[in-house]
Order: structure tokens, then C-alpha cells, then sequence
């Protein structure tokens, strides 16, 4: 009996082995036949024709048999959403983008199913039809404002709770394609569409990456998909890699936090979706973030003129605040707005990113001889220290973070250890 089993066992083994060396030899056979399975986009995978219920022409043109999609190398999470991995064959190069259809299949049916019965009274139409038809009824109703005439009703305060005419005449700036400084019923159609479905392609253009912000680049619009950056896998894949690694992207944590809470653009942008999955790393090294859609935006300079003098910081906390409940606290879009509650990328960058220890974030886990600082830098990041204030208790600890770090070319080396 006993060698019987232990044939057995040694029978198992052998052909664990064999099937490990076999993965081994085929990797890159399997990783290059599931590219190969990649199909290319059509106007059917755009929707081009339900235009100018849609986000956007300015990229058909380019794409037209160019672009690549991967569907077995898309994360089968971020496909759900309707994101997905390809390879766009432009004349300067290839690049790896996402095409994003903004939402679940069953959040653009409901948006189609609204604005037909709107305008048919039945739940099916031809959309792009219906809202052409929208727009002659609308705007026999009221000529006088074209703006409030539009499909779902162009109310740019609706998507944007912090206002401003600096900030609508850059979104009108956006879509006027045509230059002619207000926009046409057909490109309002296109903005009104965009701010209905996800106004993540809307905070893209407006804070784009060649002027420093850290968004993924954004290429453009075909029908109901947008083309953006591939920006790398999301932070969830290196919540287990080495403290070195964990804190090269906290420091990028720390310092997109300053930078959206303070620029010389006088802009002030807040994250109010921070999580793993809405950070990447790209193939460069740089920390982005991904998803957009819920990116506040207070413009600072109007904010300056109503001369907000003190409490800038979020002071209160819910007292049922604890550690398995990171995402409490209270803070206010209002109070937002009028310049106070500036602390908030670093109160969620620190909560949910960093700390806490033990809650398999970032920054668990340092070096015995560190641990007692950058537990207590952290807690003054959290919550509210008179004595510490947060965004200074964020600054030394972003200063001390960087101590860990190799300096100039070998942090270059991190990157490729983990590529
Ligand atoms: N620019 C991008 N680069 C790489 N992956 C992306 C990108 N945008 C989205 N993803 C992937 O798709 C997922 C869902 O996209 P996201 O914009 O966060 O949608 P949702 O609003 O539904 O969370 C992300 O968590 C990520 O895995
Ligand atoms: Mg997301």
C-alpha cells in the first residue's frame, strides 16, 4: 500500500513538471496567438451610426482598418465595462490604447431607451433619428436657447457641480469643432450625449497630459467609443510587491495629490473615486489615473475672488470612522466648491492607498526603523491634527519616502524589475 502511493505521488509529480515546462515553452506562442485573435474595429464595434447621439466623429477617419482589438489580453473586469486592449496602427507608429465605451452595455441601452421614448413614446427608435427629431421639437419650443434645447436637456451644472464661465467656456471650447466660438446644434447633441453617459472623456481634454496632468492621453471619438492611452496595469497588480517598489509609487501617489490640489493653472481637481483599480502604471513608470469620471473640478481663481480666509481643511470626522471603513468622513461638493475642504486628495490617497497597516495597502509592512514614522505621518494625513496638518503631515511624509528610493538612472531599474 504505502508504495503504491508513493508511485502515485512521484507519477504526480512528473507530470506536474511536464505540464510546467509545457506553459513554459508555449508562452510565447499563446501570449502571440491570443494577439492573433485580435479582430479589427469596425463601424458595427464603433456605432458610428448612431451619431450624433454619440461622443464624437474626429477619430473614424484615422482608425478606419487600423485599429486592432485584443479581446483575450483585455482584463475580463475592465471588458465588462466595456474597455477594452488594442493596438492602434497610426502612420507615426503603433500604439497600445483602451477603446472605452463609457459604461455597462445596459447603462447606454437605458440612455438610448430614454431619449427614444422621449421623443416616439416607444422604448425603441433609430437614435440617431430621434435625436435629430428631438432637436426640430425642442427648438420650435424654445428658439431662444438653444443650449436647454438639446437631446437630454444641456445643462452643463448638472454634470459639473463646481462651476464657472472660465470652466464652460473651456468645455464649449471643446466641442466647437468648427471654430465658430458656440456650438452648433449637431456638436451640442455630441457634448450633450458625452455628459449623459460619463464626462470621463470631457476631464481628459480639458487637463490633457502633454501640459502635465496625469491622465492618460486622450486620441479622440468614434461613435460610442472613445480611443485613450493604454495606461498599464492598474495598482492592484503591486499591492505585494517590494517596500522599494510600494513606495516608488507612493511618492507618485503623494505627488499627484499635490499637484491636482495645487498648479499654477489655478485649477483645483479632486479625486472622489480613489482606488487600486483607478490608478495604473504605465509602460513608462509614470503613476496615472485611469478613470476619470469622477474628478472634481474647482476652478480657484474664481474661488479667489470670493476670498475664502480660513478652515480649509475637512476637519470633522464621522465617528463611526474606523479603519475597516475607509471611504467615511464627511465632506461637502458645496463647501467644495467655495474653496474650503482642500485636503481631500491627501486624506483618500492616504486612507485608501497608503494606510493602514494591515489593510494590504501600500505603505503595510515598512522597514522596523521606519514603521513608528510613517505610521504617525500617516494618521496626521488621515485625521485631522491641529497641531499637523495634513497636507503638511503628506509633505514630510512624501520628504521621507523619498529617502527610501534610489536616486536618478537605478530608478529605472525598478521599473524594469517589475515590467
Ligand atoms: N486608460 C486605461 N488603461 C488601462 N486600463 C484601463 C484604462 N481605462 C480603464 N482601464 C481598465 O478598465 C477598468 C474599468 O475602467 P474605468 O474607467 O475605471 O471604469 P469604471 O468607471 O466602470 O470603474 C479599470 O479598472 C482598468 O482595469
Ligand atoms: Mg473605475
Amino acid at each position: 500500500m504505502p508504495l503504491r502511493r508513493c508511485k502515485r505521488r512521484r507519477l504526480f509529480i512528473c507530470v506536474g513538471l511536464i505540464a510546467v515546462s509545457l506553459v513554459f515553452l508555449i508562452k510565447d506562442t499563446l501570449f502571440v496567438s491570443l494577439f492573433a485573435s485580435s479582430f479589427l474595429a469596425d463601424e458595427f464595434f464603433f456605432q458610428s451610426n448612431v451619431c450624433p447621439a454619440c461622443y464624437g466623429t474626429s477619430l473614424c477617419k484615422q482608425l478606419e482598418g487600423r485599429l486592432w482589438i485584443a479581446p483575450y489580453l483585455t482584463d475580463p473586469r475592465a471588458s465588462m465595462k466595456g474597455v477594452r486592449y488594442a493596438e492602434w496602427d497610426r502612420q507615426e507608429g503603433k500604439v497600445k490604447v483602451v477603446t472605452k465605451n463609457l459604461g455597462y452595455a445596459a447603462e447606454i441601452k437605458n440612455f438610448d431607451e430614454a431619449l427614444c421614448l422621449r421623443v416616439t413614446g416607444e422604448r425603441q427608435c433609430a437614435v440617431h433619428e430621434a435625436v435629430k427629431l428631438f432637436k426640430i421639437k425642442s427648438s420650435e419650443q424654445i428658439p431662444s436657447n438653444l443650449m436647454q434645447s438639446l437631446t437630454v436637456g444641456l445643462n452643463l451644472s448638472d454634470h459639473f457641480h463646481c462651476m464657472s464661465d472660465r470652466l464652460k467656456r473651456k468645455i464649449i471650447g471643446l466641442y466647437d469643432t468648427d471654430r465658430d466660438g458656440s456650438l452648433n446644434v449637431e456638436e451640442s447633441q455630441i457634448l450633450a450625449t458625452t455628459l449623459q453617459v460619463n464626462r470621463e472623456p470631457i476631464i481628459l481634454q480639458l487637463f490633457p497630459q502633454d501640459e502635465g496632468w496625469p491622465f492618460p492621453q486622450y486620441y479622440g471619438a468614434c461613435g460610442r467609443t472613445i480611443i485613450a492611452e493604454y495606461g498599464g496595469r492598474t495598482l492592484e497588480s503591486y499591492m505585494k510587491k517590494s517596500w522599494e517598489f510600494r513606495v516608488w509609487l507612493s511618492v507618485q501617489l503623494l505627488q499627484i495629490a499635490f499637484l491636482l490640489t495645487d498648479n499654477s493653472h489655478d485649477w483645483a481637481l479632486y479625486l472622489t473615486d480613489i482606488r487600486p483599480a483607478n490608478f495604473a502604471l504605465s509602460e513608462n513608470g509614470q503613476v496615472l489615473v485611469i478613470d476619470a469620471e469622477h474628478v472634481e473640478i474647482v476652478d480657484m481663481q474664481e474661488v479667489d475672488r470670493k476670498q475664502v480666509l480660513s478652515d480649509l481643511e475637512l476637519k470633522q470626522e464621522d465617528p463611526e470612522c474606523s479603519r475597516n471603513h475607509v471611504r467615511c468622513g464627511i465632506h461637502s461638493s458645496d463647501l467644495m466648491c467655495l474653496g474650503y475642504e482642500r485636503d481631500l486628495n491627501f486624506i483618500y490617497i492616504c486612507r485608501i492607498m497608503l494606510g493602514f497597516s494591515g489593510y494590504g495597502r501600500l505603505l503595510d509592512n515598512p522597514p522596523v526603523h521606519a514603521k513608528n514614522t510613517i505610521e504617525s505621518l500617516l494618521m496626521d494625513c488621515m485625521y485631522y491634527n491641529r497641531h499637523r496638518r495634513r497636507r503638511q503631515a503628506a509633505a514630510e511624509l512624501l520628504h521621507y519616502l523619498v529617502t527610501f528610493l534610489p536616486e536618478g538612472p537605478d530608478q529605472d531599474d525598478l521599473m524594469q524589475k517589475y515590467s
